[in-house]
């Protein structure tokens, strides 16, 4: 992986193709790597950018982030110093949260925006508390406190011990980072009807951690949005169904 200083931290990422520029922004407990395979059907048409956030993977070290506002601050950051004024970029569930602060920060840099599995409103008030209790638990137990997570990454269990691997590589302080920065991200709700970019929503019908409503909810505020429906997908579209998760992201170049 390349390294480049953003924000005091060191972020690592991978480059690959050429094209329209397209930043990809991964999910929780993930890192970049887990973009491969959508990579390799998007790599012809576009120049893909798959950094690991900060706390996550190997821009891990002892920087947990504080908020999506900060982490879509690195990438903007990132890319000043990759030369590239304008991108496409797509974040998956936490990544689509950080792709949704990005674009409300940085509207002009955005040439469209792509969510996958994700959703704009904010956590329920037990859904926040869970958070800061199982940061707690990966205080005390690390990574291992969050492997659960694998079975409802996805709805074929054939992925499920990938995804195990790529949990147990994160470290701690990124989890509890990436934890609260969720439970405290604002209702992004709000920006939608200003988004003049094209948006695609790829939403998995079989989704166990984020329901397909939620991108249905975004569609009907957005101005600009196509939603595809994946049936018998879980909450990682672009692992399960690439080929079709590039198709629509293929429509925003
Ligand atoms: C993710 O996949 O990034 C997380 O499950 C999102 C969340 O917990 O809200």
């Amino acid at each position: 992986m390349a390294r480049l200083n953003v924000n005091g931290i060191s972020m690592a990422y991978n480059r690959r193709g050429s094209g329209t520029p397209l930043l990809l922004v991964h999910g929780f407990p993930l890192d970049g790597r887990l973009w491969e395979l959508l990579a390799d059907q998007l790599d012809s048409q576009f120049d893909v950018l798959m950094p690991d956030l900060r706390g996550f993977g190997e821009s891990g070290a002892e920087v947990g982030a504080t908020s999506m506002v900060q982490m879509a601050g690195d990438l903007a950051a990132l890319l000043d110093l990759l030369k590239l004024p304008q991108t496409v970029v797509a974040g998956h569930s936490m990544g689509g949260y950080i792709s949704l602060a990005f674009a409300h920060a940085y509207p002009e840099r955005v040439l469209g925006l792509g969510l996958i599995g994700s959703q704009a409103a904010p956590d329920s008030p037990e859904g926040h508390a869970r958070r800061y209790a199982t940061a707690e638990q990966v205080a005390t137990q690390g990574p291992q406190a969050v492997i659960g997570m694998a079975d409802k990454l996805t709805a074929n269990p054939q992925f499920a011990p990938m995804l195990r691997e790529v949990i147990l590589r994160q470290p701690a302080s990124g989890l509890i980072g990436g934890l609260k920065a969720m439970a405290e991200r604002a209702d992004a709700r709000a920006y939608l009807p200003n988004f003049g970019f094209p948006v695609a929503l790829v939403h998995g019908l079989a989704d166990a951690l984020i329901p397909p409503e939620r991108s249905r909810e975004m569609q009907a505020l957005l101005p600009k949005a196509e939603l595809l429906e994946l049936p018998g997908v879980g909450h990682s579209p672009f692992i399960e169904a690439p080929v079709e998760t590039a198709q629509a992201l293929m429509s925003l170049r």
